[in-house]
């Protein structure tokens, strides 16, 4: 509004190339979303960015199983992602690869300055070793039996059965997933990013504790990690992988590759640095240490550490800006329960929409349990019904239902000039600071509630003055145009504070009212009689319980 303009760079977790988008991933990128659109309406710069994080050691074997290259892989991914994503009305701005050239040369360069800065050092390690596939192997593919109950079949790092945690190193009859082959212990030098170095610890202690607003529970988390000057507990990080590998390689490095975490990230600013090439702007006055543009990432409480140390201590020390904040958000559980295959709780985004669901319906169902803390989430099946039937279509779309045809009918769509002056409007239009206060600070359920009760005052508006009696009294006219042009313009700022989470319908709104696309400052830009609104054409349908039933199924 009055505010000064921001320019400010946004991003959410880059999703792996080697699975689908399931309704868990879907919950932050819908979160980053409304915080986008939110700040786009109040006429920000605001610049969303995306990209599929494609390298690694899964999607390389996974691309062998598959009998294609991994680049054939990550393609075919990023045509399913992107099309998900559309679906779900996420509005990125750039949505790219972690396996592009930009990508390539700024990690290269980004490696190259840490390592000019003294903060890489190479050290002979040994690790679990597929003598027949000829390859190192990640801790989860060494299966084994449980050191504790003898289990058969476990992962490396934590026993299915008796829930014991241990070390790849402690499995009985330990085997390679890939080749079936006993591992070996072998010998090889890896590059490590010098986290433990007086100057990343000073420097994290101070951008984790001091300088970046991050959420209590993230800083509390780090703060165990940085600890006081002289007991931190912050490791070296291991940043490369050896051949086979599908990566970039390192440039002094032949044979060795980054580690796809250390790539991963610059995938954000390579992603942007495609799209600023495209759109004319200057990628350099985005990242330098002095600028003033903001720059924030969304993300899930599991990839704290990487977002909190090594992606603010690599800026850094590379001589880039560092993040403006994190925000981490918590897992999405079903019904109170993690979300699983075997019943069918493991939602993918494409099922939802393969099963005729309206994505706005999900998009509103988890705004209403958004809040800024990393707590998880439930979808509770029966309340997402209830929300989206009584809430959503009950007592928000209703309304336009209850007034437009009146108005339509009896008075050509023009509304009454007089009626923008009612008390019920001033009530709702005052509410737009708190209402923005809410979605700034990543409050939506809050938000949510807030618009829920103004949409219960206009409903409660309407049963008071009954226009369907008024209709009957021909000496009433004025005042039955009176009380549909206000419930009309309750209805235009409710939509306007729903935008943010349902650019869909309320882009079916605008069009109903004749009126250009909204942003924040048109909270005082009333209807006006100059531009008659139009026939009410139904916005939205109910959801149908027997349709959960049928997407449960569509996932087992
Ligand atoms: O955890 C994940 O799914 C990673 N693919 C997230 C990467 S986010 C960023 F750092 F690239
Ligand atoms: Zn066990």
């Amino acid at each position: 509004m009055s505010s000064p303009k921001r320019r400010l760079l946004v991003t959410s977790a880059l999703p792996y190339a080697n699975g689908q988008i399931h309704i868990g991933h879907l919950v932050e990128y819908v979160q980053t979303d409304i915080w986008v659109r939110f700040q786009r309406m109040r006429g920000h710069e605001v610049h969303y960015v995306g990209a599929d994080d494609t390298h690694g050691t899964p999607i390389m074997l996974r691309a062998e199983k598959e009998g294609i290259t991994p680049k054939e892989l990550i393609a075919n991914v990023w045509k399913e992602h992107k099309r998900d994503f559309d679906d779900f009305l996420i509005s990125f701005d750039n949505y790219y690869t972690t396996d592009s050239p930009e990508n390539e040369t700024l990690s290269q360069s980004i490696y190259l300055k840490l390592r000019d800065a003294g903060l890489i050092e190479k050290r002979a390690i040994e690790q679990a070793y597929d003598p027949v596939k000829e390859m190192f192997l990640p801790d989860r593919f060494i299966k084994g039996e449980c050191p504790k109950c003898g289990a058969k079949d476990q992962y490396g790092d934590s026993c299915e059965k008796c829930g014991a945690t241990y070390s790849p190193t402690d499995l009985k009859n330990p085997f390679s997933v890939v080749s079936g082959a006993t591992p070996i212990k072998k010998i090889s030098d890896h590059y490590f990013f010098k986290l433990s170095d007086p100057r990343c610890e000073t420097f994290l202690r101070d951008w984790t504790q001091v300088r970046t607003p991050l959420q209590p529970e993230a800083r509390n988390k780090m703060k165990e990690w940085v600890g006081q000057p002289g007991d931190s507990k912050l490791g070296d990080w291991d940043i490369s992988r050896d051949a086979p590998y599908f990566g970039f390689e390192i440039p002094d490095a032949p044979g060795k590759y980054f580690y796809v975490w250390l790539d991963a990230p610059i995938g954000y600013y390579a992603s942007f640095l495609n799209y600023c090439q495209s759109k004319g702007l200057n990628f350099e006055e985005w990242v330098r240490p002095d600028t003033t543009t903001e720059q924030y990432h969304f993300i899930g409480k599991d990839i704290l550490y990487f977002h909190t140390l090594f992606w603010p201590a690599t800026l850094h020390f590379a001589g880039y800006r560092t993040p403006t904040n994190v925000f981490a958000h918590g897992f999405l559980t079903v019904d109170g329960e993690k979300m699983s295959k075997s019943r069918g709780t493991l939602i993918s985004a494409h099922s939802v929409i393969e099963s005729g669901f309206n994505p706005e319906w999900f998009r509103y169902y988890f705004a209403t349990k958004l809040n800024d803390s990393m707590e998880d989430l439930d979808l509770n099946l029966q309340d997402f019904v209830a929300r989206v039937n009584s809430d959503l279509l009950g007592k928000y779309i209703n309304i336009a239902s209850r007034s437009a045809g009146f108005l339509v009918k009896r008075f050509g769509g023009v509304v009454s000039d007089a009626a923008m002056h009612n008390p019920l409007l001033t009530e709702i239009a005052d509410a737009n600071q708190r209402i923005a206060e809410l979605y700034e600070t990543r409050e939506y359920a809050k938000a949510l509630r807030t618009i829920m009760e103004l949409a219960d005052k206009v409903n409660g508006f309407v049963d008071e003055n009954k226009p369907w009696e008024i209709a009957k009294d021909p000496e009433r006219e004025a005042d039955l145009q009176k009380v549909c042009s206000v419930t009309l313009e309750a209805f235009r700022l409710l939509s306007l504070y729903l935008k943010p989470v349902l650019p869909q319908v309320t882009a079916g709104v605008e069009e109903f009212l004749s009126i250009p696309a909204m942003s924040w400052n048109d909270v005082k830009t009333p209807l006006s009689s100059e531009n008659p609104i139009k026939a009410y054409q139904h916005l939205m349908t109910r959801v149908e319980a027997p349709q959960i039933e049928a997407l449960l199924a569509a996932n087992l």
